[in-house]
């Protein structure tokens, strides 16, 4: 009989401490501790996800384990995510692995979260052959990747400020929804009229992305409760009024919000596509999460002829099913790391 290859998968770059396991491609476990702690301060707090991390880690690797029906000894490598992210979220997660490898005296593998959202699409059938396109976008980042196989990736866009979950977020608070606000954006966007308001669209050439004209246009928009998305001062509305215009206008501001970052977002990946003459696309990333995006997707692949491809939700938020993936392809290869390899904030590839 063959021997299986079974990876045990780290990853803990942000807010989410994740723990996963893969057998010859295959995802048997993917469990995710979401860090609550955070939703108080708007944000997360970097020393609160690190010593949340630390409490989280070990009954999320029990947890995974359970539920594979695997145990330690089954483990052939252990995999987690290098960077980028916040660096103490990170040093819990490689430490972890690191001790872990060496206890079990098994090979390690040090992951890159940006390429590991990319290949979250090869999980689940039917897969994106090479090369294709991803457009992953997080709260911390936006970016066009050509894939030309599972270790060859070249960022050709990317934000010169906001991530699209960034943007989002950021106008949720605008609105005065609850950190991570894209998500309640996506619901309430689901009742409005996304033609209703029209926010600024950037001027940007080639293949980047630009989020801070939009914020800037929400912004004044709700300073002047709907008059103008400049700033005048003349125009500027009493917290009472703003408010009043919120509320009343919520679901469509919602709609007109989402449909904007969306067209943005759509624009460029039509642009990316035509360049490149690939047609096989995929998206990736916490905001692939996003109803209005997973639409317009799949109708400018009918439109265009394209192939498109969607993780499945648990798989576009940070998890380790998608470490675990990546860590089978690098298994594969037998590209391992030695328990000096670096962990870095930085996003370098
Ligand atoms: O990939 P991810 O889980 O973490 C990062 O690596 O950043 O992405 C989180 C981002 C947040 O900004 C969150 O608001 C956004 O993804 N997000 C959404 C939706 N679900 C998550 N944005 C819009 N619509 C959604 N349904
Ligand atoms: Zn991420």
């Amino acid at each position: 009989m063959n021997k299986t290859t079974t990876i045990l998968a780290i990853e803990s770059s942000c807010d989410e401490t994740s723990a996963g396991i893969c057998r010859d491609g295959k995802i048997l476990s993917n469990r995710i501790a979401t860090q609550k702690v955070h939703e108080q301060y708007g944000g997360v707090v970097p020393e609160l996800a690190s010593r949340a991390h630390i409490q989280n880690i070990v009954p999320v690797v029990e947890l995974a384990l359970q539920e594979a029906g695997v145990t330690l000894s089954d483990i052939d490598a252990v995999a987690f995510t290098k960077a980028p992210g916040l660096i103490g979220s990170l040093l819990v997660g490689s430490q972890f692995a690191k001790s872990l490898a060496l206890a079990l005296n098994k090979p390690l593998l040090a992951i890159h979260h940006m390429q590991a959202h990319v290949l979250a699409n090869l999980i689940d059938d039917p897969k994106p052959a090479f090369p294709f396109l991803c457009l992953t976008v997080s709260g911390g980042h936006t970016q066009i990747v050509l894939c030309e196989s599972t270790s060859q990736m070249k960022v050709i866009g990317e934000t010169i400020d906001d991530a699209a979950g960034e943007a989002f977020d950021k106008a949720a608070k605008l609105l005065g929804l609850p950190y991570p606000g894209g998500p309640l954006i996506d619901k309430y966007a689901k009742e409005g009229d996304p033609l209703k308001f029209n926010f600024a669209e950037p001027r940007i050439q080639g293949l980047d992305f630009s989020f801070s004209g939009v914020k800037t246009s929400i912004l004044y928009f709700l300073q002047n409760a709907g008059k103008s998305h400049m700033y005048k001062p003349e125009l500027l509305a009493t917290e009472e009024e703003k408010n009043k215009f919120i509320q009343d206008n919520l679901a469509d501001l919602c709609a007109s919000i989402q449909h904007r970052i969306v067209s943005i977002l759509m624009s460029k990946l039509k642009k990316a596509a035509i360049e490149t003459g690939i047609r096989h696309i995929c998206i990736a990333g916490g905001v692939s999460a996003n109803s209005g995006l997973r639409t317009a997707l799949q109708e400018a692949g009918k439109k265009h002829g394209w192939k498109t491809y969607i993780p499945d939700f648990q798989y576009c938020t940070d998890n380790a099913g998608m470490i675990a993936i990546t860590a089978y392809y690098k298994y594969l290869a037998g590209d391992f790391d030695t328990l000096s390899v670096e962990t870095t904030a930085r996003a370098e590839w």
